[in-house]
């Protein structure tokens, strides 16, 4: 066999084992107008694996274990920039921010970035952040970065910026952007390092029980939860409110939405939920 024969085109039977092998990975559903994205993704990783045809990718991905998180990482879609939806952000940095601050001056605001990507979520939370603490130093935040994809999450702990990541938050925030992205001798933005040590990023399936210690005031889950289906959003949101304080503000995408879904989330407004308190009661009926 000839390496040309990775491309030949990936059969509808084939295509569907692999489907549910993403299934199986990460909740992600792909649509059949996926194939062409899925065969494109896979034929550099089959020819470095000197794989001649998508069959037998999918046998050695069966019989090899280690090559799951490479398979994550190719299946997942990670595209994501600073200041994504700017009303969130103001939303974030006039309302949310400043009336929790006022509950409660003595204790640190935990954000979770729950599907972080690249990291540039969690870095504009920091950004935001760091102009409040300025304006109120006594307010000390955490925020915390998760995804699926290990890949992506060495980026994210890299935290250097340019081109697209940064554009809309040069144009839409010029403060922030000048104040708290430092430029270094290649032309990368990173934030201050203040910012920095306020930031940790950690792999986490959503879909897994959390197991970190932290009860967060705030969680962004954003343009993740469009590529499950109904039933894998519940169980991914079920699993989101365990880390959540009662009352805590839950944050998704644009174009998604939980108005059909059954949570424990009560809508507030476009795009922001709240954790309701009947939750912390069962969960503390559960503890008990
Ligand atoms: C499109 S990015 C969203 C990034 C950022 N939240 C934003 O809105 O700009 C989606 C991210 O979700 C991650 N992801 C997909 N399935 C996941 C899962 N089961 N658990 C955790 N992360 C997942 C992907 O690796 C990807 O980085």
């Amino acid at each position: 066999m000839s390496l040309e024969d990775t491309d030949q085109d990936l059969n509808e039977q084939v295509f569907n084992k692999l489907v549910k092998v993403v299934h199986t990975h990460t909740g992600i559903t792909l649509g059949s107008s996926k194939k062409i994205m899925l065969q494109a993704r896979l034929r550099p990783r089959m020819r470095e694996l000197s794989l001649h045809s998508f069959e037998s990718y999918y046998d050695y991905l069966q019989s090899h274990k280690e090559e799951g998180p490479y398979f994550v990482d190719l299946v997942t879609t990670n595209e994501t920039y600073f200041y994504r939806t700017p009303r969130i952000w103001e939303y974030i940095e006039n309302e949310y921010l400043p009336n929790w601050f006022q509950k409660k001056q003595n204790v640190v605001f935990n954000v979770w970035s729950a599907a972080a990507s690249s990291g540039e979520e969690a870095h504009t939370l920091g950004t935001v952040f760091q102009g409040f603490k300025e304006k109120h130093p006594a307010f000390q935040y955490q925020i915390f970065g998760t995804d699926i994809s290990l890949e992506i999450l060495s980026y994210a702990e890299k935290g250097q910026y340019s081109g697209r990541a940064i554009e809309m938050f040069k144009e839409k925030r010029p403060d922030l952007f000048q104040k708290f992205l430092k430029p270094d001798s290649n032309g990368q933005f990173s934030a201050i390092q203040e910012i920095r040590s306020r930031i940790k990023f950690q792999q986490h399936n959503l879909f897994e029980k959390p197991k970190f210690k932290t009860q967060f005031d705030l969680v962004l889950i954003r343009n993740v939860l469009i590529y499950f289906l109904g039933p894998d959003q519940e169980k991914v949101l079920s699993q989101v409110c365990l880390s959540m304080k009662p009352g805590a503000g839950l944050i998704i995408g644009e174009s998604e939405s939980l108005n059909r879904l059954k949570t424990s989330f009560s809508y507030k407004m476009p795009l922001v939920y709240e954790l309701s308190s009947e939750t912390e009661d069962a969960k503390a009926g559960k503890a008990s």
